[in-house]
């Protein structure tokens, strides 16, 4: 990415995702994941769980950057689930991601949960606090060391990962 581009970058705003914005979204996602996104364990619990935040990085009136936060438990701990993430593939490198992944830390901070699960690349994750959480148990197939917890209030919890309606 350019020096202007990551400049462009520092510049755009992060706000809450409108109704408005949904398919766009969609559209974003599918780029980064592929149709393959709705077999994963993840989606099995963002479709039964309180969406308690989708945050939106717009260029002007084009969407590039995406990220939700749902309602789960893990094991009795209250938390909040993140993703998917995604940032256009022409802005990234820019610090966008870690901008929408320090806005989800903040909103949990407020929102006061445990803390923040979600299944990435620890490579990625773990510059933000996050640390390896395999006995936090998604309902499906997963690759443990991919599961991560950013504490906030609670330790690394263990336990089922329930959604929160
Ligand atoms: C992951 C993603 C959101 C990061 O967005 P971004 O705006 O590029 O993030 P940042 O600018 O904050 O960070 C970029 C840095 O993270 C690194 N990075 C990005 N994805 C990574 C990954 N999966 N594993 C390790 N490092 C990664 C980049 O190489 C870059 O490193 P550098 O700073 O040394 O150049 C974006 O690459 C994306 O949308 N990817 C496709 C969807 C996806 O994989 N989502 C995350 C699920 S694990």
């Amino acid at each position: 990415m350019t020096a202007a581009a990551v400049l462009r970058n520092t510049l755009l705003a992060i706000t809450p995702e409108l109704p408005s914005d949904r398919a766009a979204v969609e559209a974003l996602v599918l780029a980064a994941f592929g149709p393959g996104r709705y077999a994963k364990t993840a989606e099995r619990i963002r479709e039964r769980a309180r969406m308690t935040l989708g945050l939106v990085a717009r260029d002007g009136d084009r969407i590039v950057g995406s990220v939700h936060l749902w309602a789960v438990k893990v094991g009795e701990v209250p938390a909040v689930f993140l993703g998917p993430i995604t940032v256009d593939a022409t802005c990234r490198k820019g610090g966008l991601g870690g901008d929408l992944v320090a806005a989800c830390i903040e909103a949990a901070r407020q929102d006061g949960v445990g803390g923040v699960l979600l299944v990435g690349d620890p490579p990625y994750f773990e510059r933000f606090g996050f640390l390896p959480a395999p006995d936090a148990i998604l309902p499906g197939p997963v690759d443990r060391r991919r599961v991560m917890w950013l504490p906030v209030t609670a330790p690394v919890p263990a336990g089922p990962v329930m959604p929160v309606a």
